[in-house]
């Protein structure tokens, strides 16, 4: 019959439910919350509130979509963190119930692994090669930024990550003061391909060792903002794209370059890119470019599988299953792991 995993991801603001047999996604749905939106970032009361009200129906319809019947899960995987504790508690109580109810094995899972084992899911309509070990990977979201070291599907190690801000989160603060919704990522995205990466130059920071740091960044841009503004009060509506381009140009760079760091001084070459802000443009083919002159075999997520969502705590929790690594009842979802 194979192993099937029911995973639920509830650590911010999108509820997921995805349905995993033998490693492959046989559904993976996302329920995103548009309440936060006017609020310029997510509101962890509001997030809850929005998983309680999601979880059910999410869970329904990945069982549907995946044409499995409810008698055919072996495990149920969920996120037991990092992320806010509200929004964990609404995926783990649901998990606990469930499988209670069905007695089967319960699995937690780190986000953060998650983020990284996408790379690991398999794919019937093509037979594409998983990294091999050991398999370095940049981790860029709206709430972490980090060098990863993976040595095997289930041991993992931060090598370096963020002193401040993270990646997302130096999108979105900045978007913020060009007047973009939340999040900006992806508008900042758009913008950019139409504009000059060099019209701009904004410093980056000088960090030590692995990690990195986003919050001077978007300190010295809101002084430049200040200062263009005074002299043009529409210098941002002028120069959007530029501004976005030449932004996301600097912050691709920072992160390619300590991961170019990383690879020199581990010897790893097996490299992915993994998290929201993967699906950059920008990111991506900065990541490419160091990959061909670096001979690197180079691992990016498909942009379904970069943000939050359950197909990776479902490919995570598969092979937890394997390595037979339950959790009791009393396991409790941890906001900081
Ligand atoms: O992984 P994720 O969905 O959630 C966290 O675990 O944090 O990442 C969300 C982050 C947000 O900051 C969003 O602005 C960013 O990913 N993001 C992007 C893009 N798409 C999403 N940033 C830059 N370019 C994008 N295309
Ligand atoms: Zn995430």
């Amino acid at each position: 019959m194979g192993v099937t995993i029911l995973a639920i991801e509830s650590s911010c603001d999108d509820t997921s439910a995805a349905v995993v047999r033998d490693g492959y996604v046989l559904s993976n749905l996302i329920a995103g919350q548009e309440v936060h939106r006017s609020y310029g970032g997510v509101v962890p009361e509001l997030a809850s509130r929005a998983h309680q009200a999601n979880i059910v129906p999410v869970v329904d319809q990945a069982l549907k979509r995946a044409g499995t019947d409810i008698s055919e899960i072996s495990a149920l995987a969920f996120t037991r963190g990092p992320g806010l504790l509200g929004s964990l508690l609404v995926g783990a109580s649901f998990a606990k119930g469930f499988a209670l109810a069905r007695n089967i094995p319960l699995i937690e899972v780190n986000h953060l692994q998650a983020h990284v084992l996408v790379h690991f899911i398999k794919r019937k309509e093509e037979n594409r090669p998983a990294p091999g070990f050991p398999f370095l990977c940049l981790l860029v979201s709206g709430g972490h930024t980090g060098i990863m070291l993976l040595k095997s599907h289930l041991e993992m190690e931060t090598l370096g990550s963020t002193i401040d801000d993270a990646a997302g989160e130096a999108f979105d603060k900045c978007g913020k003061l060009m007047g973009l919704p939340y999040p900006a990522g992806p508008e900042i995205d758009r913008l950019a391909s139409q504009g000059n990466k060099n019209a701009f130059k904004f410093s980056k920071p000088s960090v030590p060792d692995l990690n990195f740091s986003f919050s001077g960044l978007k300190t010295s841009f809101l002084y430049f903002l200040r200062d263009r503004l005074k002299e043009d009060p529409d210098f941002i509506a002028r120069n959007k794209a530029d501004l976005c381009a030449s932004l996301q140009a600097v912050i691709a760079d920072i992160l390619i370059e300590k991961l170019i760091a990383a690879s020199k001084a581990t010897g790893i070459r097996e490299i992915g890119i993994a998290g929201g802000v993967s699906a950059n443009s920008g990111l991506r083919n900065r990541a490419r470019e160091a990959a061909r002159e670096r001979g690197w075999k180079l691992f990016i997520p498909d942009p379904g599988l970069t943000t939050d969502n359950a197909a990776m705590i479902g490919i995570t929790g598969y092979y937890k299953y394997l390595g037979k690594e339950f959790a009791g009842q009393d396991i409790a979802p941890q906001a900081r792991l």
